[in-house]
């Protein structure tokens, strides 16, 4: 697979258009899960279970922050810096490696960057902007400072300096800037795109890990990765995670460029992007339990409106309106004849003494429009304890998530240009 080489002109356009489809094909990068053995959170010691607790219980953690956080708005900022998943990038000339939490609800690439004002610990050395050959700060005036939106003019020049703040508060201030990013295929060769626009964070504080030095944005905004990777080409990328308990070495990917188009068996439903916050917004019409199909209701605010739902890889479950929560629960408890036993972590989730296959799960089909989303029954069922198996969709009256258990075992493609997403069931860990 070939570089896309230094000798990709930008001059007059906004963004380096290194397009994917350099590539032949496109390329394909891993997407590492926080519990999974190559994640620097990974704790041999601990059981599947108890990562799979933690995984719930960040998740509700969330919606919880979420609650006491926002204004009544709905669309509140949603993002929590703890995502489940990680991606490792690599910055200038010579290439720093970056692990980063990957986050499709935010759209800036940051990094922390001496000289610090005010730094978090992290393991990895810092990205020192001076020992890089091919950095370059933005002028604040200049077209890149315009790429992401919450940047400006500095008090002190004519340095670009952006703010940002995710849901739980944690923030990053800094110097917009361009460098080369670099991404390690799944085939071991370096892909490199020059004159990507990150942000150098000398501000940086929140819930941060010291295994982490940075968020890579891959909303649709235009300082995301996916969209600057696009470039004039248009988005479109994919990927595919690997079920939670899976326990092949296979690891869930992230596909650039062609590759990302999908070819079997395909539903498509409309992305809604033009909506508040960064976010990817799809329509949920209903959802079908056993073949009974129970509808969103309501038409205002989070009721039967176009982009009444968020997909979000970072968070691990699927959270309803409550209105439609009470029916396919009653439906779900009515399928299910096992015994029902108190939520050991949420609460209020349903519940049964099991492990391993859900004897009696549902068919559970979620409709987006124009696209109905047949689900396994680990789409919607999780193992929240070594003996407790619970339904893993949730009800909330802020912004309804469709969450990454829902989603693995598809492969799901985002089209920037056609502005729609697509879902193929397929074996993520094959
Ligand atoms: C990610 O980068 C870190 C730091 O360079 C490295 O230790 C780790 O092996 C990388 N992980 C993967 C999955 O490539
Ligand atoms: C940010 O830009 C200012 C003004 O050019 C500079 O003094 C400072 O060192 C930069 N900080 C980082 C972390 O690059
Ligand atoms: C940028 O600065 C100008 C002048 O101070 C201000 O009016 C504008 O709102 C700022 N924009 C952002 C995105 O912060």
């Amino acid at each position: 697979m070939a570089t896309p080489s230094l000798s990709w002109f930008c001059f007059v356009i906004l963004l380096c258009s290194a397009a994917a489809e350099a590539l032949e094909g496109g390329f394909s990068v891993e997407l590492i899960h926080r519990d999974s053995p190559k994640s620097p959170f990974y704790d041999p010691s601990e059981t599947p279970f108890q990562r799979a607790e933690k995984a719930v219980r960040r998740s509700i953690a969330r919606v919880r922050g979420l609650r006491s956080n926002d204004e009544g708005d709905p669309s509140a900022d949603i993002t929590r810096v703890d995502t489940d998943y990680l991606i490792n990038i690599t910055i200038g000339t010579p290439p720093m490696s970056i692990v980063a939490i990957a986050d499709t609800g935010s759209d800036l690439i940051w990094t922390q960057c001496p000289p610090c004002k005010n730094c978090f610990p992290q393991v990895a050395p810092w990205f020192n902007p001076r020992a890089s050959s091919t950095y370059a700060q933005v002028d604040c005036k200049s077209d890149k400072c315009k790429v992401f939106d919450q940047s400006n003019c500095s008090s002190q020049g004519s340095t670009c300096q952006y703010s940002v703040t995710y849901g739980d508060k944690s923030y990053s201030v800094g110097n917009i800037s361009t460098d080369t990013v670099g991404l390690t295929t799944l085939t071991g060769s370096a892909v490199t795109f020059p004159g990507m626009v990150f942000g150098c964070g000398f501000d940086n504080d929140g819930l941060f890990s010291i295994h982490t030095s940075g968020i890579v944005g891959l909303s649709p905004g235009d300082a995301s990765l996916v969209s600057q990777i696009g470039g004039d080409e248009g988005t479109l990328f994919s990927y595919c995670l690997v079920p939670f308990f899976s326990t092949s070495k296979s690891t869930s990917k992230l596909t650039f460029g062609s590759d990302a188009a999908l070819t079997g068996d395909v539903v498509t439903t409309p992305l809604i992007l033009n909506s508040p916050g960064p976010y990817y917004y799809l329509t949920l019409e209903g959802i079908s339990i056993n073949g009974k199909k129970f509808e969103v209701s309501g038409s205002s605010g989070l009721g039967a409106v176009p982009g009444n739902m968020v997909i979000d890889s970072g968070t691990t479950l699927t959270w309803l309106p409550s209105n439609l929560y009470g029916q396919i629960v009653q439906a779900v408890s009515e399928a299910i004849s096992l015994p029902i036993v108190t939520d050991p972590i949420a609460g209020n989730s349903l519940c049964y003494r099991s492990s391993g296959v859900l004897k009696g799960a549902p068919s559970i089909t979620v409709h987006f429009t124009d696209a109905d989303v047949v689900l396994n029954w680990y789409n919607a069922f999780f193992q929240f304890k070594e003996d407790i198996t619970c339904f893993s969709f949730l009800p909330t009256d802020d912004q309804p998530i469709y969450g990454n258990l829902a989603q693995m075992d598809f492969r799901i493609s985002y089209d920037l240009t056609l502005n729609n997403l697509n879902f193929e069931p397929f074996d993520c860990a094959a």
